[in-house]
């Protein structure tokens, strides 16, 4: 993870390089900070924990730095090494700063061969072994540019670094797997590790492929492919979302991003209907054939969401659907003769352990779709083929609106691929379109419950251990429940198919201990509620989310919230778009009672970069 920043040829550029990594922010904060130069030297300014920090740092040294028109910035996301000042980047030696993002996998024979030459190492980051290379490259009579091009073909990994030498007004910048931007400016140059961080100061930017490297100079920009060609890449205009960090009135960018999700899904869902008639989806550019199976693959919520799209898939289509873990996947030799087509699910379009899986799956032939927010991102620009979700920034450390995005692409996926396949009518389809846009209301009317689940996170706010429960489609929504719980609250929760819980985790529940079930009325409601009974049967402290539908079933159900029932015939299959609701309310709200930080929860990015 980590953000970087480097900008040359404007002054204040110790502030503009502070303010774009506050855009930056959340591909960690462990803690943060710059280098600049002034009169040919090199000067720091580092802090832990939140930028908020290094701000304070910086309005002490403002007036002096006014002037100064190169700079370098880092936001931290711990790898190598504890968070102290020490392993805080820029990480120096002599006159070199660097800013990485990534890991250097082989970093610990650089440092052993770097020693044997009597270097000092001062830090215990993987990074540090960059700048050294570069002072005895150039010791050894290199220029900079030269020994950034030998540091490039002696570190492995998946990096994205920056680099400036005191005496140069030049900034060096390369890129393997790791995202890094250039932003084109008015008499100055800028790079980011995305383009949304830098658009409020450019309005063109160049995304770098994998393997190259540049010199940014304030008049112009050089790229050279990992052939060491120089290269033209395509210049893009941007447009600058200024308003992505507005809380709009709410506490934090998570409730924002919950109650938002009526209006950003109109974007989501406006995006897959076709006048009225059809669906945006083509399985034909997906490769997606009847006698191949699917692979859906992704990380943590996302990994979620497509669990759930095999549902759907496999209940409509008949076609085989295989739900892989992006990080299991690329070094499990997967089989995939069976399968043509591999989509994955990523929000950031940066996740590393995704992109890598969806590189395995290109190496074994499989067409790569992409189902992701940002346009532009890693994976987007390396996927055969990509859906966008189109709900707008996703500040929030946890996944919220993006999630409820990906359920409705991947419902309409399912749908679409049943009525090619002749396994729904044509009636049924365009119902569906149709019900489909009266989703984001219905998510209004759960939204208005929202006391409902304060009252809940109330009674489980001290709880040591919570379960979730859930059966069918619901299952991988008990799974969400649970994650969304322990990353925002620290809570352990675990999530179980219902089910399951005879077969062990049964074994967890003591009096008092606190079960959250959602509960659909799909005709399993009732081998669901056996198991509540036994759970109740041992002292397990109920609640139950449920559609009112099952209102009689459960009435013996103390703590219970009722979710209105979807007017036709698509409750059941649009249950886990609306039980999402509950889930993130209730993870909300125990965070805000626990007074945890629940945009930035403690160990967490918001895109996770490395492996
Ligand atoms: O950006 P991605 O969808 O690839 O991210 C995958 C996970 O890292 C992400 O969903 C993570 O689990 C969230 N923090 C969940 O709220």
């Amino acid at each position: 993870m980590c953000g970087i920043i480097g900008i040359i040829g404007k002054k204040n550029a110790c502030k503009i390089a502070l303010n774009v990594l506050k855009n930056l922010e959340y591909r960690g904060y462990d803690s943060a900070g710059l280098a600049y130069a002034q009169n040919k030297k090199l000067h720091t300014l580092k802090a832990i924990g939140k930028l908020k920090e290094l701000y304070s740092k910086y309005e002490i040294i403002e007036n002096e730095v006014k002037n100064v028109t190169l700079a370098i910035g880092h936001t931290r996301w711990a790898t190598h090494g504890k968070v102290v000042i020490e392993n805080t980047h820029p990480i120096l030696s002599e006159n070199i700063a660097v800013v990485h993002n990534g890991i250097i996998e082989n970093h610990d024979n650089i440092r052993s061969q770097l020693k044997n030459k009597n270097v000092v190492f001062e830090t215990s980051t993987d990074t540090e072994v960059i700048p050294h290379l570069l002072s005895v490259s150039i010791k050894n009579k290199n220029n900079f540019f030269n020994a950034c091009i030998s540091v490039i073909n002696k570190i492995e990994g998946a990096y994205a670094f920056a680099a400036i030498e005191s005496s140069k007004n030049e900034i060096f910048v390369a890129r393997k797997t790791s995202p890094l931007v250039l932003g084109l400016g008015d008499g100055f140059n800028i790079v980011g590790s995305d383009a949304q961080s830098i658009s409020h100061l450019v309005s063109e930017v160049i995304y770098l492929n994998d393997g190259d490297y540049a010199v940014l100079t304030e008049s112009e920009i050089q790229i050279f492919a990992s052939d060491n060609n120089k290269v033209e890449r395509e210049k893009i205009n941007i447009k600058s979302n200024i308003n992505f960090l507005n809380k709009d009135g709410f506490r934090h960018f998570m409730e924002k991003e919950i109650h938002e999700q009526p209006n950003v899904l109109i974007n989501t869902i406006g995006s897959l209907i076709k006048e009225e008639k059809d669906l945006n989806i083509f399985p034909e550019k997906m490769n997606i054939k009847n006698n191949y199976g699917i692979t859906l693959c992704a990380a943590g919520t996302s990994h979620y969401a497509a669990m759930i799209g095999k549902y759907w898939i496999e209940r409509f289509s008949s076609i085989p659907v295989n739900v892989e873990l992006s990080s299991e996947y690329r070094y499990r030799s997967p089989a995939a003769s069976m399968y043509s087509s591999m989509i994955v699910i990523s929000q950031s379009g940066e996740s590393i352990d995704t992109l890598m899986a969806m590189r395995e799956a290109k190496r074994l032939n499989l067409t790569t779709t992409v189902i992701t927010n940002v346009e532009n991102s890693s994976i987007d620009r390396e996927a055969d083929y990509s859906i966008y979700t189109h709900v707008g920034p996703e500040v929030g450390v946890a996944s919220t609106k993006s999630f409820t995005s990906q359920l409705i692409i991947l419902l309409s996926l399912a749908m679409k691929l049943a009525f090619n396949n002749n396994k729904i009518s044509i009636k049924k389809y365009l119902d569906f379109i149709k019900s489909l846009k009266l989703i984001p209301s219905f998510l209004s009317k759960i939204l208005s419950l929202n006391e409902n689940f304060m009252n809940l996170a109330q009674a489980i706010k001290n709880s040591h251990n919570i379960l979730y429960l859930g059966r069918g489609i619901l299952y991988p929504i008990a799974l969400e429940g649970a994650l969304k719980l322990k990353e925002l609250s620290y809570i352990h929760s675990e999530g179980f198919a219902a089910g399951e819980m005879k077969h062990g985790p049964i074994a967890l529940i003591e009096d008092g201990l606190p079960i959250i079930m959602f509960l659909a009325s799909d005709g399993m409601e009732e081998k669901s509620i056996s198991n509540l009974q036994e759970a109740i049967a041992r002292g397990g402290k109920v609640f139950v989310i449920s559609d009112e539908k099952n209102f009689g079933k459960i009435s013996f159900i103390e703590n219970k919230v009722l979710i209105p029932s979807f007017q036709g015939n698509w409750n059941d299959i649009f249950s886990p778009i609306f039980m999402s609701i509950p889930a993130q309310l209730i993870a909300y709200h125990v965070a805000r009672e626990r007074g945890t930080d629940v945009d930035q929860p403690r160990n967490l990015a918001k895109s996770v970069t490395v492996e």
